[in-house]
């Protein structure tokens, strides 16, 4: 038996692409899994006339492209698409709501669950606002049971759209009933960082300025701008990858011990982090920050063109592609040690990953014997490879007893492990927001950004070429060098 509560999962944007390619599969294993409640119906919601037969169909067909487990042909399936049901609805259209919520009860009533319900709004930023509006002034929200509301990026475009964006939802939810999606937050290794660092004392006593010489933060993709031009060329890696993705693996990976492993504490924690992240004025940021954007290049033995080139982007974009920057905490812990992080497209590898270099006082010791010694670092693999390694040093009896650097690694078993979005719609189910973006984070995130979106937007900070299937333009490696490091 679930411990999940029964529920109506209300799906806006079911029609759309992320409702194919991940909710629907992410539903489906956590079926095969046993982890969805005891009772549930999947409504599923979008502009399109689709009957429940074609959605069903619809939904069956995502599950044989992209579910983890392999769709089975058995009673389990039937049932499991039996609970989904589809209507047509005018997001715009107050009378619509109104039909839904007939149809929501009478689901209630004949599946006998309590009203229990989450929206998951899979739609343009553009019209969350029109939704909640409207899931309030139709009774849709006025619930005996629970209500929950999950919602995807973009949150806002910049600090002012995301803090008007985040007043319109708090009329029609509460903090603690919004699960605002970052999927980074859901994969395995991100999730990890925490037990890492607390879980290991070892660990946990070198988590600061006094052993930690720098971190360095990669989220590299090979892949271009798509087919998301009309997106990507207004958003930029900025607010696609930085503001979202990469300050939160900055959070996690800087957080110190929590009271308690609990969703209050180590969101307390992370906004310490982001509290404490020294702002930057926007007539420094092209100090810190590398602005980069890939021209025409070769990935992988094939020809890619550059970002110019590409359909839907003018000439003249100055868009960002890659960011490289350096931040500093300005706490007790972490005071003097740069966080570095970089992400870009077309890049040479599709790889995230976090680098933590020690520091090595005794590194003179062997000055004498006229001996290199490496830096001991810890890598953080969080994707394609899910890995944890540790480099130390170590004399070679095979060559003259000479220190060198070797490899201790624990590798995830690859196979099968569930997707980010399976464990953060389990999250959202049983009520955890623990991996969910808190309007603290965003906004301090946003805050963080803003004076960056400014001097791009004024064209004070240089705009660097890079060839596609580089690791980025050379401004991005003499950023470390200021302090004497590398990107490992
Ligand atoms: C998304 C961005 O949030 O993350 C995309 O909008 C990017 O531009 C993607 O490609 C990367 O996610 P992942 O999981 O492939 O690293």
């Amino acid at each position: 038996k679930s411990e999940v509560d029964s529920m109506t999962f209300v799906l806006f944007g079911a029609t759309g692409d992320l409702a194919k390619r991940k909710i629907f599969p992410a539903l489906y294993n956590l079926f095969l899994d046993n982890k969805m409640p005891q009772s549930f119906s999947i409504i599923g919601l979008g502009r399109r006339e689709w009957s429940d037969f074609t959605f069903k169909k619809h939904v069956r067909e995502s599950l044989s492209t992209f579910s983890r487990h392999e769709i089975n042909d058995g009673p389990k399936t039937d049932e499991f698409l039996n609970s989904f049901h589809y209507s047509p609805l005018d997001v715009t259209d107050d009378e619509g709501y109104e039909r839904l919520l007939d149809m929501i009860q009478r689901h209630e009533e004949e599946l006998n669950i309590p009203e229990n319900r989450l929206f998951y709004l899979s739609v343009a930023p553009s019209l969350i606002d029109v939704i909640t509006s409207n899931i309030t002034n139709s009774g849709l929200g006025s619930v005996k049971g629970w209500k929950r509301l999950i919602i995807e990026k973009p949150f806002g475009h910049d600090l002012k759209s995301a803090q008007d964006l985040n007043e319109k939802l708090s009329k029609a939810f509460e903090e603690s009933e919004i699960y605002r999606i970052d999927h980074y937050l859901g994969k395995p290794m991100v999730q990890n960082l925490e037990a890492l660092e607390f879980a290991n004392p070892i660990f946990q006593a070198l988590w600061n300025k006094q052993y930690i010489a720098n971190v360095q933060i990669t989220a590299s993709e090979t892949v271009g701008v798509e087919d998301r031009a009309n997106y990507y060329d207004q958003a930029g890696a900025i607010r696609d990858m930085v503001q979202n993705h990469m300050l939160q693996i900055l959070m996690m990976t800087a957080m110190q011990l929590p009271k308690r492993i609990s969703s209050k504490d180590i969101r307390y924690e992370k906004k310490k982090i982001m509290e404490s992240l020294r702002p930057l004025q926007k007539e420094e940021v092209a100090s810190h920050v590398v602005r980069g954007q890939y021209g025409p290049g070769e990935i992988q033995g094939e020809f890619a063109l550059g970002y110019k080139e590409e359909d839907g982007i003018n000439n003249f974009s100055k868009n960002d592609t890659f960011i490289a920057a350096r931040l500093w905490i300005d706490d007790n812990f972490w005071s003097g040690v740069p966080f570095y992080i970089r992400t870009g497209k077309r890049m040479k590898e599709k790889s995230t990953r976090i680098v933590i270099e020690f520091k090595n006082p005794l590194k003179d010791l062997y000055i004498t014997q006229n001996e290199e010694i490496s830096p001991n670092i810890l890598t953080i693999d969080i994707s394609p490879n899910e890995s944890v390694s540790l480099q130390l040093n170590i004399k070679n009896p095979l060559n003259d007893n000479k220190i060198e650097p070797v490899t201790v690694a624990y590798s995830a078993n690859q196979k099968n492990v569930p997707e980010a979005y399976e464990f953060l719609l389990s999250d959202a189910l049983r009520g955890d927001p623990t991996f969910f973006a808190h309007w603290n984070e965003v906004e301090l995130s946003w805050r963080w950004v803003q004076p960056i979106l400014e001097a791009f937007e004024e064209d004070i900070v240089p705009l660097h070429s890079y060839p596609a299937g580089s690791m980025g333009p050379e401004a991005a490696d003499q950023l470390l060098e200021e302090e004497e490091f590398q990107w490992w």
